[in-house]
């Protein structure tokens, strides 16, 4: 698996924690930054990660900002990307299982260092469960697309 990852000034707090994470189970990475305390804007990273994603450099990204939550919207804006702010370890195992999320966004003001790598864990080592759930991804795909109409 490999995995992209960005993270604004705020995130960066999270940033040494997630990596040590990813090190250790020898999950392949790259790090479009930031790098330092330094204030800069979050959809840049969101951005790159998301780009990795497109072009299939990467199969999973991870972006950190204070909330979790700007990294989501400007995610979001991606045709293709299916992005979910995760606080808890249930929720992480179903946006995979049930939504087939690729990127999880942590909010480093949110949560410590030990609950996200928990958290990760779980959404790193759970699989799209496909069937029933397909069709209604493929909805949300025809949103993309303008496609997809209302049927209530
Ligand atoms: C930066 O102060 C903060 O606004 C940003 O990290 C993020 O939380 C936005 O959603």
């Amino acid at each position: 698996m490999k995995v992209a990852f960005g993270c604004d000034h705020a995130g960066w707090k999270l940033k040494d924690d997630i990596f040590k994470y990813l090190l250790e189970n020898r999950i392949s990475v790259s790090d479009y930054g930031t790098h330092s305390s330094e204030s800069v804007d979050y959809p840049d990273y969101a951005e790159r990660v998301c780009r990795d994603i497109i072009d299939a450099q990467a199969d999973m990204g991870i972006l950190i900002c204070g909330t979790g939550l700007g990294m989501a919207i400007a995610a979001n804006k991606f045709k293709g990307i299916r992005a979910v702010t995760v606080c808890d370890e249930f929720s992480a195992e179903m946006a995979r299982a049930h939504n087939d999320a690729n990127v999880i966004t942590f909010g480093s003001r949110v949560i410590g260092p030990g609950l996200a790598c928990k958290i990760l864990d779980r959404f790193l080592n759970t699989s799209y469960e496909k069937g029933r759930h397909q069709h209604r991804l493929n909805k949300i795909a025809g949103f993309e697309s303008g496609a997809e109409k209302s049927i209530i």
